[in-house]
């Protein structure tokens, strides 16, 4: 519904969740908000925030977005340093024109010099399985603060993205979370 909107996409920034400032974080939460048609949450939003977001603008108006935060998660048994990758989205009028593609190529670039190893949470592995990124096949768990629990419900759902700093490492093994309210993964 609606009509579509090609966009300027000469103008893609990156800055840290503390450069932003309050009208730009207003308007990104509001475009998400939409973009995600109401099952984006405070603690979705939290998640977002603390690292690095890339995004594109459209006459001055955030249009698509993705966030990086690091994470300490345990890989086959090894801790690696994470990029984990959250709030990807495009507004509705902006879709399939390749906009999150290229924010996500971003994201990608960035992981690459900054962590060990990327991943994500998406119901879209199509989307990213296009872009490297590939299927963590084996459980999932959380270092919950009274011990360490499977999350089930996020196995099959969780995608990495190796980098030059990535050790062997079998996807088919366990992954545990370090602990966060709201959604772990
Ligand atoms: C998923 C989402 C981020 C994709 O954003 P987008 O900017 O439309 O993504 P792109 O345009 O880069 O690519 C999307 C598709 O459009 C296609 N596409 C890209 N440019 C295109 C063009 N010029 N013409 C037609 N199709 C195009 C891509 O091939 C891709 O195809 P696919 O559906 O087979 O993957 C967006 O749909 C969204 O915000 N969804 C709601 C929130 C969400 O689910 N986020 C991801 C959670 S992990």
């Amino acid at each position: 519904v609606g009509t579509t909107q090609a966009a300027n996409v000469s103008s893609l920034r990156s800055a840290s969740s503390d450069a932003l400032g309050p009208r730009l974080q207003r308007e990104l939460r509001a475009m998400l908000d939409a973009a995600y048609a109401g099952d984006f949450s405070s603690d979705d939003w939290r998640h977002a925030l603390g690292g690095t977001h890339v995004w594109i603008e459209n006459d001055g108006r955030v249009v698509a977005h993705a966030a990086v935060v690091r994470r300490r998660l345990e890989c086959t048994g090894r801790r690696l340093s994470v990029g984990y990758v959250e709030a990807v989205a495009t507004a509705v009028p902006y879709r399939r024109q390749g906009l999150a593609t290229r924010v996500m190529q971003h994201v990608g670039a960035l992981i690459a010099e900054q962590f060990d190893l990327g991943l994500l949470s998406t119901g879209e592995s199509g989307f990213y399985a296009r872009l490297g990124w590939e299927p963590w096949t084996g459980p999932s768990f959380v270092d919950a603060p009274g011990g360490r629990v499977a999350t089930p419900d996020d196995d099959g759902g969780l995608m990495m993205l190796r980098t030059p700093r990535t050790p062997a490492l079998d996807p088919g093994g366990a992954i545990v979370a370090d602990w966060r309210s709201g959604d772990v993964w």
